[in-house]
């Protein structure tokens, strides 16, 4: 198997940005654009939105995710929102240990691999965040510390299920701020991460999951990462609120 055998996917994580009123006239604008996309399309929205998406989104290629869930079914946890809960309204994709709930909210790579555990159970598909930070990179440990996270985050997932995984390598670096990891640099890392789920399970595994790129992607500069061999997609936090620019993007996974 090889990369034009692998979906490409590209998910928008719309991060803490629109209200549910917005997300009707914006989904409306988006699917013309991305009708013919030959490549899969996710928006992940904050979890008031949901139900809009949703809505808005039914009987179009485009699929709805939420950016954060939890890992225990119900209870007493203020505040949070479990997988089944998710499931429940029809949700198919969640993010999961995205950089900013690693930097602000205390998520750890062990928490990451009990939402990842609760998420698969519930029958969603994970988006599992990755990448390191400015100084890691500095110090030549990027392959360490992507290595380690995408271990730990999969601990106790089997082969099997690894067909509801989705890894996104995010450079935290790159994130929101103008500046991209340049393709190679985005290939190099993808391809890491591909060898370490090779290690993990096998090359046939390793072949299947879809590894996309997140960090400051946009219209612009998808159309080379994307057509990088290991670059399965992208995950696109600014550029996703815009309905140009996103569908731009899809157009250049679509050909990529
Ligand atoms: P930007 O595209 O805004 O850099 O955000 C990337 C990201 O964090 C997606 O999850």
């Amino acid at each position: 198997m090889n990369k034009s055998l692998r979906k490409a996917v590209i998910a928008g994580n719309w991060k803490m940005n629109k209200t549910p009123a917005e997300t009707k006239p914006f989904i409306e604008e988006l699917k013309p654009l991305v009708a013919d996309a030959d490549c899969d399309v996710v928006i992940c929205v904050p979890f008031v939105d949901l139900q809009a998406a949703l809505e808005a989104t039914e009987g179009s290629n485009i699929k709805v995710g939420a950016e954060n869930c939890y890992w225990e079914k119900s209870g007493a946890f203020s505040g949070e929102v479990s997988a089944d809960m998710l499931a429940s309204m029809g949700v198919p994709y969640v993010v999961i240990g995205h950089s900013e709930r690693r930097a602000y909210f205390g998520e750890t790579d062990e928490t990451v691999n009990k939402r990842v555990r609760g998420a698969i159970d519930s029958g969603l598909t994970v988006i599992l965040c990755v990448g390191e930070v400015l100084e890691q990179r500095e110090q030549g440990i990027t392959e360490e510390i992507v290595g380690m996270q995408t271990k730990v985050a999969l601990g106790g997932v089997s082969k099997e299920e690894l067909d509801k995984v989705i890894i996104a390598y995010e450079p935290v670096w790159a994130i929101g701020t103008g500046k991209t990891a340049t393709p190679d640099q985005a290939q190099e890392v993808n391809h890491y991460i591909r060898t370490v789920i090779a290690d993990l399970y096998d090359e046939e595994a390793a072949q299947a999951i879809t590894i996309q790129y997140g960090g400051s992607m946009n219209d612009k500069n998808a159309d080379e990462l994307v057509s990088k061999e290991d670059v399965d997609g992208g995950l696109i936090g600014g550029a996703s609120l815009v309905a140009e620019k996103f569908s731009a993007i899809v157009k250049a996974a679509s050909n990529g």
